[in-house]
């Protein structure tokens, strides 16, 4: 079950530019990016089948599955190509203090 809310996903310091992480917000299992010292969350599962985002390749502002290799925008969760059609839902995130905060509606 998913609750709304706000949750701290983890330590700005420890996600490097370039990297990805998953972490657990309320249940949603999200996946939280650093972009250049910019984060963004996006739900966590491929839109497309079982396979987690946050452990594909990330480049510039694109994730690509590494399952069947769709590319997802980090900022909006639109799937960019197939075989994903869907996009994946995109979560608020802040940076406060150093803890990433994650709102889930
Ligand atoms: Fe992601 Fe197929 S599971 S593209």
């Amino acid at each position: 079950m998913i609750s709304s809310g706000r949750y701290d996903v983890g330590l700005a310091a420890s996600l490097a530019s370039g990297e990805a992480m998953a972490s657990n917000a309320g249940g949603e299992v999200v996946a939280v990016f650093n972009v250049d010292g910019s984060f963004y969350a996006i739900s966590d599962t491929c839109s497309h089948a079982e396979a987690s985002l946050s452990e594909g390749d990330v480049d510039g502002f694109c994730v690509m599955c590494p399952l069947h290799g769709s590319e997802f925008d980090v900022r909006t969760g639109e799937a960019m190509n197939m075989p994903a059609t869907s996009p994946v839902e995109s979560f608020h995130i802040e940076n406060e203090d150093g803890n990433l905060i994650v709102t889930i509606p």
